[in-house]
């Protein structure tokens, strides 16, 4: 059998913890789906053409703390905006969500584009300045030069270019749920997502 959660929403709104924790919960498999567009975007910043990179993508390049810094996010949501390295990327991500024994993948289009028949769908948001705390205090932690001021800059460009974008822009399905973190603690927003997944489980 087959189970689909998918989860959107834009940057540090918590769908990663979420994602995370909904997995664990039900023994599903994640994939956080992000990643394919980082490590297109990181491949594209040593030089790769986008579609190129995004149609030879391997296993390795989806790990390594060297995806998660601010560059690479905003060169990731920049190679998210082309429609042929979208494509080069749909059938992956249509196979691990059909996979047996249950998936949740998270991003910016999985409700809509990727997985328009997903069992639970939820959009997990939070205002601007509670999300850009949040990855302030992660990049902060690892030790990178950041400031508040430029991480809220850096996550309103990427929603701005994420959202406007005519290929798959980040939007919430119409069937739904949407789930604003902001005054939440994780528990809370993990309990609220596990429910809404025993509902139709
Ligand atoms: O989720 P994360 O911040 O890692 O995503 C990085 C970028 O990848 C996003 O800003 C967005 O442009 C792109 N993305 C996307 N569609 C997805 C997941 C991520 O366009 N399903």
């Amino acid at each position: 059998m087959s189970f689909t959660v998918a989860i959107d929403g834009p940057a540090a709104a918590g769908k990663g913890t979420i994602s995370m924790a909904v997995a664990a919960c039900f023994g599903f498999a994640h994939l956080d789906t992000g990643l394919l567009y980082r490590a297109t975007g990181r491949r594209v910043l040593l030089g790769e053409d986008p579609v190129k990179a995004a149609k030879t993508l391997r296993p390795e390049d989806l790990a390594g703390e060297e995806l998660r810094t601010p560059e690479v996010a905003q060169a990731a949501s920049k190679v998210a905006a082309d429609p042929e390295v979208r494509k080069a990327l749909i059938a992956f991500q249509k196979a691990f969500a059909r996979r047996l024994g249950g998936a949740v993948l998270d991003g910016r289009d999985i409700g809509t584009v990727i997985c328009p028949e997903a069992e639970v769908k939820l959009y997990v948001t939070a205002s601007d300045e509670v999300r850009a705390e949040r990855r302030f205090s992660e990049l902060n932690e690892k030790g990178l030069d950041v400031t508040f001021e430029s991480v809220l800059a850096d996550l309103r460009a990427r929603d701005a270019r994420d959202s406007e974008r005519a290929a798959a822009p980040m939007r919430p399905a119409d069937d739904a749920l949407l789930l604003d973190t902001s005054e939440l603690s994780i528990d809370a927003a993990v309990e609220k997502a596990v429910h809404a997944v025993k509902q139709k489980i």
